[in-house]
C-alpha cells in the first residue's frame, strides 16, 4: 500500500462552555492570566449526560454516515484516551455496537492509553496495520476521545473536551513520510492518574511544562538526524509549511515554536536569519538545564520566532484555544483546525506534529499533503467537519453553572445505579448521550 494516511476525518466537542474570561473573574486570577497568560478563549465541558463513549460513538458513527462507509468496509478500530471508565473494559468494545448491527465483528484493535499519547500510538498502529502483511484490505479507524478535567486550581482552566475520529488507508490526502519520525519515551512522574476514586490527575505543573519542552527538543533533534541522513541535507523550520503541537493551553504551544528555533539557531541551520542570530548569540553558552529556566531566552526566542509562528503555527490554534486541552484529541483537533483554515492551499505541504503524553512518551513525524479525490479530498473534509459551525452553534454556560457541573461529575464518577437528566435539548440531532448506569455499573446510550 502506497501514501498511507488519514482518508477522512470527523470532529464532535460538547456544545457547553464556559468563556475563559468569565472564569478568570470567577476564580479570582489577574485579568488576562487565561486568556493572555494561558493563551485560552474558551473551556468545552461534558455535561452529565455526555462521557467518552458517547462523544466516540457520536463521532465514528456520524463519519461512517457523512463518508458514506459500510460499517463492514472497516477492518481495523483503535481508540486512544486516556479517560478510564472501566479499567478492564475497552472504549473500543463499546463502539463495537455499530458494527454489530451490520454484521461485522471481524475488526481488530484496543485501546492505547499514555495519557494524551494513546492517540498517536493507536494512529501508527493502524497505519503500521495497513503498510503490513496482515492488511486485510479495509480500512483502519481511529479514534481520540477524552474529558480534560481537574481539580479546583490553577490547572483548571487547562480542560476540555473533544473526539476526533480518523479514517485509515491507502491512497490518503493526508499520507505519512514515516522514515520521518523522532520519539523520546522517559520515566517522569509530571502527570498522572493514580486516585483512581478520581477522574482528576495529580499533576506537577511546572515540571509537565519542561518535561514537554525537553521532549521536544529530544524529539527534534532525532528528527533531524533521521532526515539528515535520509536527504543528506541539515533539517530546518524552512523544510516544513506548517508545525502542529499537543496543545494542553496556547501559551505553550507559543514557547515550543520558540525552542524549535533556538535548537535550529544552536545546530546553525540555514532558516535562522540575522537578526534572529543576534537576539539568541548571548544564550548560546546556556546549558540545557539553564535554557529551560531562563525568561530572557523564552521571551527573545518568542519575539524573533513570532512572524514564522504567525504563518506556520497560528492557523492550527482554532480549535484548542476554543474548546481546551482535549488530551488524546488535542493534537488532532490543532491539524483539524489547520484543514479549516487552510484546506484549499495545502496540496503538496508537509505538516510536522509533535505529540506529547506525560509520564511520558513523545513523537515529532510528518505528513504530505495532497489534494486527494471526493470523498477523500482535503477540501471535503473540511465541509465535513464543519468547524465553523459547531463553535458557533454552541452554548454559554456561567461559570457557576460549570462549577456546579464538576462537582456533579465528581459524585458520578465511578458510581452505580443512577439515572441522568436524558435532557439532550442542547445537543444536536445524531448526538449519542448518557441515559443510565445500572446497579452492575453497566453504561446505556440512547441517541438524539
Ligand atoms: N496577564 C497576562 N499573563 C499572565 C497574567 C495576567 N494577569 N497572570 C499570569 N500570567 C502569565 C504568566 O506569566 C505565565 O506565563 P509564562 O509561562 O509566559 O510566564 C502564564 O500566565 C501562566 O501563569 P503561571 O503563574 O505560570 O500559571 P500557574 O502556575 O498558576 O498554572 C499551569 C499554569 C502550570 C500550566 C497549570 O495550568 C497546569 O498545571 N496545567 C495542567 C498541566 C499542563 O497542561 N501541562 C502541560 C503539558 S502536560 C499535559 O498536556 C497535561
Amino acid at each position: 500500500a502506497k501514501n498511507v494516511g488519514i482518508l477522512a476525518m470527523e470532529i464532535y466537542f460538547p456544545p457547553t462552555f464556559v468563556q475563559q474570561e468569565a472564569l478568570e473573574a470567577h476564580d479570582g486570577a489577574s485579568k488576562g492570566k487565561y486568556t493572555i497568560g494561558l493563551g485560552q478563549d474558551c473551556l468545552a465541558f461534558c455535561t452529565e449526560v455526555e462521557d467518552v463513549i458517547s462523544m466516540s460513538l457520536t463521532v465514528v458513527t456520524s463519519l461512517l454516515e457523512k463518508y458514506k462507509i459500510d460499517p463492514k468496509q472497516i477492518g481495523r478500530l483503535e481508540v486512544g484516551s486516556e479517560t478510564v471508565i472501566d479499567k478492564s473494559k475497552s472504549i473500543k468494545t463499546f463502539l463495537m455496537q455499530i458494527f454489530e448491527k451490520c454484521g461485522n465483528t471481524d475488526i481488530e484493535g484496543v485501546d492505547s492509553t499514555n495519557a494524551c499519547y494513546g492517540g498517536t500510538a493507536a494512529l501508527f498502529n493502524c497505519v503500521n496495520w495497513v503498510e503490513s502483511s496482515s492488511w486485510d484490505g479495509r480500512y483502519g479507524i481511529v479514534v481520540c476521545t477524552d474529558s480534560a478535567v481537574y481539580a479546583e486550581g490553577p490547572a483548571r482552566p487547562t480542560g476540555g473536551a473533544a473526539a476526533i475520529a480518523m479514517l485509515i488507508g491507502p491512497d490518503a490526502p493526508i499520507a505519512f513520510e514515516s522514515k520521518l519520525r523522532g520519539t523520546h519515551m522517559s520515566h517522569v512522574y509530571d502527570f498522572y492518574k493514580p486516585n483512581l476514586a478520581s477522574e482528576y490527575p495529580v499533576v506537577d505543573g511546572k515540571l509537565s511544562q519542561t518535561c514537554y519542552l525537553m521532549a521536544l527538543d529530544t524529539c527534534y533533534k532525532y528528527f533531524c538526524h533521521k532526515y539528515e541522513k535520509l536527504e543528506g541535507k541539515q533539517f530546518s523550520l524552512s523544510d516544513a509549511d506548517y508545525f502542529v503541537f499537543h496543545s494542553p493551553y496556547n501559551k505553550l504551544v507559543q514557547k515550543s515554536f520558540a525552542r524549535l528555533l533556538f535548537n535550529d539557531f544552536l545546530r546553525n541551520a540555514s532558516s535562522v536569519d540575522d537578526i534572529a542570530k543576534e537576539k539568541l548569540g548571548p544564550f548560546s553558552t546556556l546549558t540545557g538545564d539553564e535554557s529551560y529556566q531562563s525568561r530572557d531566552l523564552e521571551k527573545a526566542s518568542q519575539q524573533v520566532s513570532k512572524p514564522l509562528y504567525d504563518a506556520k503555527v497560528q492557523p492550527t490554534t482554532l480549535i484548542p484555544k476554543q474548546v481546551g486541552n482535549m488530551y488524546t484529541a488535542s493534537l488532532y483537533a490543532a491539524f483539524a483546525s489547520l484543514l479549516h483554515n487552510k484546506n484549499s492551499e495545502l496540496a503538496g505541504k508537509r505538516v510536522i506534529l509533535f505529540s506529547y503524553g506525560s509520564g511520558l512518551t513523545a513523537t515529532l513525524f510528518s505528513l504530505r499533503l495532497h489534494e486527494g479525490q471526493h470523498p477523500f479530498s482535503l477540501s471535503n473534509i473540511a465541509t465535513v467537519m464543519g468547524v465553523a459551525g459547531k463553535l458557533k452553534s454552541r452554548h454559554e454556560f456561567p461559570p457557576e453553572k460549570f462549577v456546579e457541573t464538576m462537582k456533579l461529575m465528581e459524585h458520578r464518577y465511578g458510581a452505580k445505579d443512577f439515572v441522568t437528566s436524558k435532557d439532550c435539548s442542547l445537543l444536536s440531532p445524531g448526538t449519542y448521550y448518557l441515559t443510565e448506569v445500572d446497579s452492575m455499573y453497566r453504561r446505556f446510550y440512547a441517541r438524539k
